[in-house]
């Protein structure tokens, strides 16, 4: 019995670091490490949920190649439900080579013909929604693709089944506005875009002007990260401040928001109340900005627990 729907993109990542602005003055060009990592926000929060006990397939698509069967195995390694991903001979899996120099610099190559930039509502196996209790959409913009057009249809289907409607977002790729996606952000039950992509897409700095542009549009709770600070939630009723974990040292924020979707949907799906949403949200989040990449921090439940009693 499949909990959780997670739909968005599954790629891999080869960081390439250090690296120096004059790579290629140098014939060859030696750093510490190359090796294919597991990226892609979809497959991270479902690998996060997954270690928080729910079940959760994965739907994205993949290509017929070695970087698809690596997406795979670690997808099987991590317990997700792979059935409805799609393996398609026609695409290569997209592969991000990130150029990262001593003091964190970075730029991606990334594969404009990849299979996240082919991902589309073809890629949705609706068979798979009926029980399902939640669908996460990780992230709006990332699948360009995945269009207001087509995330309508997916979300219509996945009211049609009671489920409830997650999803994150990323900075939009063609300077989409928020009249753009208006009409799939009427579904969305909990938002979670962080402060940055939020304003870019409102056009508003103030955070209760932000959220309220949201909260016009339809969606029901509006959750924006705000980084070492926490997040801010607001709904038609309220709005709150909900301070992150404090005192820890933040080694690399990569992955964090999908950490803290995935904490979140956790304590939604266990009946929690939204601030305590919040709060285990923020509670897996600090641990993963305290480990490198995005899926080595949380690895249990009883972690993220232990975490979360800070808040008392
Ligand atoms: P994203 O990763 O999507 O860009 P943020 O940078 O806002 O989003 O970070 C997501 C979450 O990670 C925050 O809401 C917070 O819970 C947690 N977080 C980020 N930085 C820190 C920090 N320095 N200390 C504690 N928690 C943090
Ligand atoms: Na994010």
């Amino acid at each position: 019995m499949t909990d959780v729907i997670c739909i968005g993109a599954a790629v891999v990542d080869i960081p390439l670091r250090p690296v120096s602005k004059n790579i290629f003055d140098i014939e060859s060009y030696p750093v510490d490490r190359i090796a294919m990592t597991i990226g892609g926000d979809a497959i991270n929060e479902a690998t996060i949920i997954s270690r928080l006990g729910y079940k959760t397939a994965l739907m994205s698509k993949v290509g017929e190649d070695a970087a698809g069967k690596f997406i795979l195995d670690f997808c099987q390694k991590e317990g997700i439900d792979t059935e409805a991903l799609n393996i398609d001979p026609k695409v290569d899996t997209s592969i991000n080579v990130g150029l990262v120099t001593e003091d964190g610099e970075r730029t991606f190559v990334t594969n404009r013909n990849g299979s996240l930039w082919k991902t589309d509502i073809t890629d949705v196996d609706f068979s798979k929604f009926k029980g399902a209790r939640l669908l996460t959409l990780a992230s709006i913009f990332n699948c360009p693709l995945l269009d207001n057009k087509s995330l309508v249809q997916i979300f219509k289907k996945a009211k049609e089944e009671n489920m409830i409607i997650c999803a994150d977002m990323i900075k939009p790729r063609f300077s989409e506005k928020l009249e753009d996606i208006g009409e799939a952000l009427g579904y969305i039950d909990y938002f979670f875009p962080n402060y940055d992509e939020a304003c870019l897409l409102s056009g508003e700095k103030d955070l209760d002007a932000v959220a309220d542009s949201f909260l016009k549009y339809g969606v029901k709770h509006v959750i924006i990260k705000t980084g070492k600070e926490g997040c801010f939630i607001k709904t038609k009723e309220k709005s709150v401040k909900v301070p992150a974990i404090s005192g820890i040292k933040a080694i690399d924020t990569i992955g964090a928001g999908d950490n803290f979707a995935a904490g979140f949907i956790t304590a939604l799906l266990d009946g929690k109340e939204l601030i305590n949403c919040a709060q285990f949200a923020n509670a897996a989040a600090s641990i993963a900005v305290q480990n490198p990449g995005a899926t080595t921090g949380v690895l249990n439940k009883k972690q993220v627990e232990k975490v979360f009693e800070y808040y008392g």
